[in-house]
């Protein structure tokens, strides 16, 4: 009955999203509004302004590289005019559907990095004002700390296990070892894989295939995958001589495009309109992708065996991040985990995205262990591209 609650807000890159939970991970309310289903409205302003952010490389390419929404891009200025327009009724929903009055909050939760800076900025100083108007303890919190543990929120998944977190913005290995103590062991050196996926289905237009036109880039090559043939293109599997747990994607988005023009010129057709074999680049492409995510998570098992970072009995491996939700990938991962005997763990996709959910739970998670839990009058800043 007095179990603590917190109120946990993400407006990191293009979800403004809320939710207050109790100390035991129970959901009380939430409220998530994605800008992926924005009006078409946007959708045009961000398809015109992406060419010239693009050709100005303005994003980041470590935490938050350019991605693609149904409509076209993420425009920074966009994105925090829609947070600045819904943060308010977002963070006022939640409350609401939690019956929970602020003045009984234990503490609120903001993502404070890494992300887009006019997003965050948006978040926390919302989040700032919040909580010194009822002046509720303030935890800051880290991203992509948050995606790593909310698999807890579902699952007792003890400390120390490993995690793979694959996304449009993120693609990184690492050891959880405790709420605030992470072990990176590889990230993209480039871009991340749903990020390379839904540049590769842009680049064939796969918008224009009607099964394909409301998914998502990584949805729509999984789709076509079922009936294309893998081996009839030989892409290389990234970085086969690199000893480490790093990921590459944009030299095999590279090979991926050089053999789409060499097909589109061999039959004297207009870029974005081959049909002959999409299904087959669909199916080669997943597969790559796939090769190389195992392949990397299969170092990192046994580098962590070797170095004894798990523990002996049933260590874990906890997939997270839009791209997980992909069946091929997943499998490649099964087979991994099956030869290590790793256990493992995907929270359903609802989760495994961005929302105001996993902050929340982050939250708590700092609360039990009184670590980072700040007076509401502290300034704090935000860091877009945080370690
Ligand atoms: O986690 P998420 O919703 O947003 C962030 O990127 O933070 O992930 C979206 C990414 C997109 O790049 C999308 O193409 C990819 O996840 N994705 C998939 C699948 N569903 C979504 N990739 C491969 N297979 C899927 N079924
Ligand atoms: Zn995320």
């Amino acid at each position: 009955a007095c179990s603590r609650l917190v109120l946990g807000i993400e407006t990191s890159c293009d979800d403004t999203g809320a939710a207050v939970l109790d100390e035991r991970g129970a959901i009380l309310g939430e409220s998530l509004h994605s800008q992926k289903e924005s009006t078409s409205e946007v959708g045009v302003r961000a398809v015109f302004t992406y060419k010239s952010y693009y050709l100005g490389d303005f994003f980041c390419h470590t935490c938050f590289s350019l991605k693609f929404c149904r409509t076209g891009g993420i425009i920074p200025t966009v994105a925090q005019q829609l947070h600045r327009e819904n943060i308010e009724h977002v963070v006022q929903e939640a409350l609401e559907r939690s019956g929970v009055d602020p003045s009984h909050l234990s503490a609120v939760a903001t993502t404070v990095k890494p992300g887009l800076a006019l997003s965050l900025g948006i978040g926390l100083e919302f989040s700032q004002r919040f909580v010194r108007q009822h002046n509720r303890p303030f935890i800051p919190i880290h991203h992509m700390e948050a995606h790593a543990l909310t698999v807890r929120m579902l699952h007792p998944v003890a400390f120390p296990f490993l995690v793979l977190l694959i996304s449009g913005g993120h693609s990184l290995l690492a050891v959880a070892r405790g709420v605030d103590d992470f072990l990176l062991l590889g990230q993209s050196l480039d871009e991340a894989p749903g990020d390379t996926l839904d540049k590769v289905a842009r680049r064939l237009s796969l918008r224009k295939h009607p099964q394909c036109s409301t998914l998502s880039g990584g949805q729509a090559i999984e789709l076509l995958a079922k009936n294309g043939d893998k081996k009839r293109f030989n892409f290389r599997t990234p970085m086969g001589q690199t000893p480490d747990c790093c990921f590459s994607f944009a030299g095999l988005r590279n090979d991926i495009t050089i053999t789409i023009t060499k097909k589109e010129k061999e039959e004297g057709i207009e870029q974005g309109t081959l049909l002959s074999c999409v299904n087959d680049i669909a199916a080669a492409t997943q597969h790559t992708v796939a090769a190389h995510l195992a392949k990397r998570t299969h170092r990192a098992i046994l580098f962590c065996k070797a170095n004894g970072l798990l523990p002996s009995s049933s260590p874990t491996l906890v997939v997270s991040g839009g791209v997980a939700s992909n069946q091929y990938i997943r499998k490649a991962l099964t087979v991994i985990t099956e030869t290590t005997g790793l256990h493992l763990l995907c929270p359903p996709a609802k989760f495994c995205t961005d929302n105001g959910v996993m902050i929340a739970w982050n939250g708590v998670e700092r609360l039990r262990e009184g670590k980072g839990i700040l007076s509401p009058n502290i300034d704090v800043r935000y860091e877009p591209k945080a370690p």
